[in-house]
C-alpha cells in the first residue's frame, strides 16, 4: 500500500509542475511576478515528486499502480481536471484554477502527506534513526505545500 501510495504522490507532484508551469506561462504577460512565483511552486513540486520518488527508491517502496485514483481519491482527478482546463486553447480559465489550486495545495499537505504517508512511513521504517531523517524530508514538503497555498491565494487576490 506505501509504495503505490508513494508512486501515486510522485505522479500527482509531477502533474501539478506541469500545471504550474502552464500556469506560470499564461500569466507572463503584464503579471511578472505572479508568473514568477507560479514557477517558483512549479519547480518545487518538481523537486517534491524526485525526493518522494527516491525515498520510495531507496526504501524499496516503490511500485507503480493504474490505482492512483482510488488510492489518493478526489485529488487526483481534480488536478487532471484542471490541467485539461488549462490546456484549453483559447479560453483557460486562470482564475479558476488557481482557486481550484488553493484548497488542493492544503489538502494534500493535511490529509494525503500528513495524515496518510506520515503514519505509513512511521509503521514500516523500524530503524528510529532513519526514521527521525524520513519524516524530515516529509515535513519538509508538508511545509512547502502550507507555503504553496499562501502564495496562491496571494496571487489571487493580487
Ligand atoms: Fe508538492
Ligand atoms: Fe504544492
Amino acid at each position: 500500500m506505501i509504495g503505490k501510495l508513494i508512486y501515486c504522490s510522485v505522479e500527482l507532484e509531477r502533474k501539478v509542475a506541469s500545471l504550474y508551469q502552464e500556469l506560470a506561462s499564461l500569466a507572463e504577460s503584464g503579471e511578472q511576478f505572479a508568473s514568477l512565483l507560479l514557477k517558483q511552486i512549479g519547480l518545487e513540486s518538481m523537486v517534491h515528486s524526485e525526493v518522494l520518488r527516491s525515498l520510495g527508491v531507496s526504501l524499496g517502496l516503490y511500485e507503480e499502480t493504474g490505482e492512483c485514483q482510488t488510492l489518493i481519491g478526489d485529488v487526483w482527478s481534480r488536478v487532471e481536471e484542471a490541467y485539461s482546463k488549462i490546456k484549453q486553447p483559447g479560453k483557460a480559465d486562470v482564475r479558476g484554477v488557481l482557486k481550484e489550486l488553493v484548497s488542493l495545495e492544503g489538502f494534500v499537505g493535511e490529509e494525503t502527506y500528513h495524515r496518510l504517508l506520515l503514519p505509513l512511513l512511521e509503521k514500516v521504517l523500524q530503524d528510529r534513526d532513519s526514521l527521525r531523517l524520513a519524516k524530515l524530508v516529509l515535513e519538509k514538503i508538508i511545509q512547502d505545500e502550507g507555503f504553496h497555498e499562501k502564495a496562491v491565494n496571494s496571487i489571487l487576490k493580487y
